[in-house]
């Protein structure tokens, strides 16, 4: 009996008793290949000897000490190095332990920027449906996913969706990726011109699109011609790189391939790869001369900011990368597995899109390839991938509500930047057999529409 309120209560967990590589290792020996990172997080794999001698020389230095009172070598170091490779604009950082800290203190750097400037009627903040920013109360509120925000509803802040940049769902047949990147785009301005141009604070997006709608890249231009209507009227641009940046699409700020620097970058997962719980928000100039000429404070903070061992992994995790030149394997596996996947599902007639950047990738299940009809949410088809690729001693990242929220399914796959080609090869070879025995062991099949239809 555990006395852990895991995250399924009912689901029977094994345990991770050893980690090597691109390997965990459960209490029996069983080895599971980490396709995944867990949640795109372990971008160095696991027990990297680098990492481990920072944390271990870090441990027996300093464990702790109060931001309030001290600032450490280590935060001041990794620091300079994630401004000195930070888009244009960016000269300063916040670190927090985590996603959801990140977005909930980009949020109110935003806030408190509008009041610091004496525009404190700015108070909407707009971001995107089927998006995943957190879960704590602000991040959640920020998310556009239906079914994760639905229960909490009466507790989250206002703020607004828009459509999402998503080109296999929403791109008119007619119409060329160009076009429709710009037409998603102008949803942006139609939106603040309602609400007033004035009066928002901030638009919020990741650059590709996580957890909530699997590896989503930005249709050619969409980024662009955002950052020129937040600048049209005065809006910040928060990127939310917590999952898809530092180097997991092949450059270190996935925003970097869009042209686009933000005012305000969340960064977390890949930063500290899992070793410790470590996240960022990067700012502007602009922003940090507003608050050192104004209040000269940021009026947030938590007990555990810039954590010397948190500080320490990131610091070697970002040197190790950069060392050892990762993103170049980044680029060069992230092809074969595009490569690999388009070669075993590209005619599989529950595939609907296989789509990603660098080593972030995904396939998209569907009922009905041909009007893309996803699967009945109560299926949870995207479980039973995920139960089934365990069983195959593989750990993919799926989920559901990719079409609407609500219905959909993706498997999202983020290998370690160590990964080779034999296992890239593997990878795939075991999904394949794990998604072909999650949708044969369905019971007769009822698709999203049929099952709406039956009120279902
Ligand atoms: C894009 C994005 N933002 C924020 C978060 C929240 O991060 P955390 O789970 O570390 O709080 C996640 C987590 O998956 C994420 O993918």
């Amino acid at each position: 009996m555990t006395h852990i309120l895991h995250r399924q209560i009912h689901a029977e967990l094994p345990a991770a008793m050893r980690g090597a590589g691109l390997y965990l290792y459960d209490r029996g020996g069983r080895a599971y290949l980490d396709a995944s990172g867990g949640a795109a997080v372990s971008c160095l794999g696991h027990g990297h000897p680098d990492v481990l001698r920072a944390i271990h020389e870090q441990l027996d230095r300093l464990a702790y000490a109060h931001t309030s009172f001290f600032t450490t070598e280590v935060a001041e170091q990794l620091a300079d190095t994630l401004i000195s490779d930070a888009p244009a604009g960016l000269s300063h950082v916040y670190f927090v332990s985590g996603g959801s800290e990140a977005i909930e203190a980009a949020l109110k750097m935003a806030r408190q920027y509008f009041v610091e400037r004496g525009e404190p009627q700015r108070r909407h903040i707009i971001a995107r449906r089927q998006s995943y920013h957190g879960n704590t109360l602000g991040a959640l509120a920020t998310g556009g996913n239906a079914q994760r925000r639905a229960a909490f509803a009466p507790l989250l802040i206002e703020t607004h969706h828009i459509e999402p940049c998503f080109a296999y769902r929403y791109r008119r047949a007619d119409e060329s990726d160009e076009a429709y990147g710009l037409r998603a785009a102008e949803a942006l301005e139609r939106k603040i011109v309602e609400l007033g141009g004035n009066s928002v604070i901030a638009f919020v997006a990741e650059p590709v699109v996580g957890a909530t709608a699997g590896a989503v890249p930005p249709a050619p231009g969409y980024f662009q011609r955002i950052r020129e209507i937040c600048d049209r009227y005065g809006v910040l641009l928060i990127l939310d790189e917590v999952m898809c940046g530092m180097g997991r699409t092949g450059t270190l700020h996935a925003c970097e391939q869009e042209g686009v620097a933000p005012d305000l970058l969340a960064i977390a997962k890949g930063l500290g790869g899992g070793y410790e719980p470590i996240g960022a928000v990067l700012l502007s100039r602009t922003i940090f001369d507003a608050f050192a000429n104004g209040s000269g404070l940021f009026q947030h903070g938590h007990t555990y900011l810039g954590h010397p061992l948190a500080c320490a992994a990131g610091l070697a995790v970002q040197r190790v990368i950069k060392r050892d030149r990762l993103l170049d394997n980044v680029m060069e596996m992230g092809a074969r597995l595009h490569r690999r996947l388009s070669e075993r599902f590209g005619n599989h007639p529950h595939v609907g899109d296989i789509r990603g950047r660098g080593l972030f990738q995904a396939i998209e299940l569907v009922s009905d390839r041909s009007d893309k009809t996803p699967f009945d949410a109560k299926l949870r088809l995207h479980a039973r991938v995920k139960k089934e690729a365990m069983a195959q001693g593989l750990c993919v990242y799926p989920s559901g509500g990719t079409a609407d929220g609500v219905a959909g399914d993706h498997v999202l796959l983020a290998p370690p930047f160590i990964v080779d080609a034999a296992s890239i090869d593997l990878i795939v070879e075991r999904l394949g057999n794990a998604v072909d025995a999650a949708i044969e062991a369905l019971p007769p099949q009822r698709t999203g529409l049929a099952a709406a239809a039956a009120g279902g």
